[in-house]
């Protein structure tokens, strides 16, 4: 039977845009306490309105950047704040830069994406774990990709820290068996959020070429996906799930229609 998401405290990291809103909202629509992270303060007060008026019994936000440890502890001791106790952690903040090969890959590029999508996971995750370690039920989804299952060319630290999460998933799991804490790793394939604009920095044509023709996720999607695996009964755990849009079969499988004359 589902499990009821009313008045439950949930944090959702990088909640400025794509999968983060779309999951503050959705949690605010069940009624939860919805708890904001990201840079991007001007966009999470619009997301905090926005998760207001879908239903939520409260809604908090302040800045946050997984990428220093200073940051990551000070947005903690807020939390700590607010509650005693966090029901949902969703680490979904990160993201790629650039899709150059080995060969031509540039270090800012390299060291964003280990800092935001592997850093950040372990910063924020050992910084909330004390609010959920005696809170049987509570779940920890984090947000992977297709990247971290199969590699593509100009994809190889993307994919690297996408794996990372996969098995730091795994370890975290066997971790905190026998404490009632839930662990999963939700798996997407391609969708439509800022995203690519991010990956591409700002070449929108560049961007609009990954969907081009296709029907790709939506954030929406991913966030009634997190909505589902946190109201499961507490006995229940999806531990991995890939999600994919029909058109993308496999990384390099995707049917696209052509434009009609
Ligand atoms: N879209 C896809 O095709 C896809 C597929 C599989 C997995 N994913 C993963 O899904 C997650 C969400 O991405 P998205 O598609 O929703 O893209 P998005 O729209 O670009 O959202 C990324 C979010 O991460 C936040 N973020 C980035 N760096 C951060 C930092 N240093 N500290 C705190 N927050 C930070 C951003 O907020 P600020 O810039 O305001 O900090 C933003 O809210 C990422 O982990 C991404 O790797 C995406």
């Amino acid at each position: 039977m589902k499990t009821s998401l009313k008045n439950k405290w949930v944090l959702v990291t990088g909640a400025s845009s794509g999968f983060g809103a779309a999951t503050a909202r959705a949690f605010g629509a069940e009624g939860a306490n919805v708890i904001l992270g990201a840079r991007r303060v001007d966009r999470l007060a619009q997301v905090a309105d926005e998760t207001k008026k879908a239903g939520a019994a409260s809604v908090h936000f302040h800045g946050l950047d997984v990428t220093t440890t200073p940051s990551t502890n000070a947005f903690a001791d807020w939390v700590r704040g607010l509650t005693p106790k966090i029901d949902v952690l969703i680490n979904n903040a990160g993201g790629a830069h650039g899709a150059d090969t080995v060969a031509n890959g540039r270090d800012e590029d390299w060291e964003a994406m280990v800092q935001v999508n592997l850093l950040g996971l372990m910063r924020v995750t050992r910084a909330i774990l004390p609010l959920m370690v005696g809170n049987p039920g509570s779940s920890i989804l984090n947000i992977g990709s297709i990247a971290g299952r199969v590699a593509y060319e100009g994809g190889s630290v993307y994919c690297g820290v996408k794996a990372a999460e996969l098995q730091i998933t795994k370890s975290l799991r066997l971790e905190l068996c026998g404490t009632g804490v839930r662990v999963g790793t939700i798996d997407p394939g391609f969708a439509e959020t800022e995203f690519s604009m991010v990956r591409f920095k700002g070449d929108k044509g560049r961007s609009d070429k990954v969907y081009e023709g296709t029907e790709p996720l939506t954030a929406e999607d991913i966030a009634e996906t997190l909505v589902w695996c946190a109201s499961r009964p507490p006995h229940v755990c999806i531990d991995e799930l890939l999600i994919k849009c029909t058109d993308q079969a496999a990384i390099h499988k995707v049917h696209r229609r052509t434009a009609k004359a």
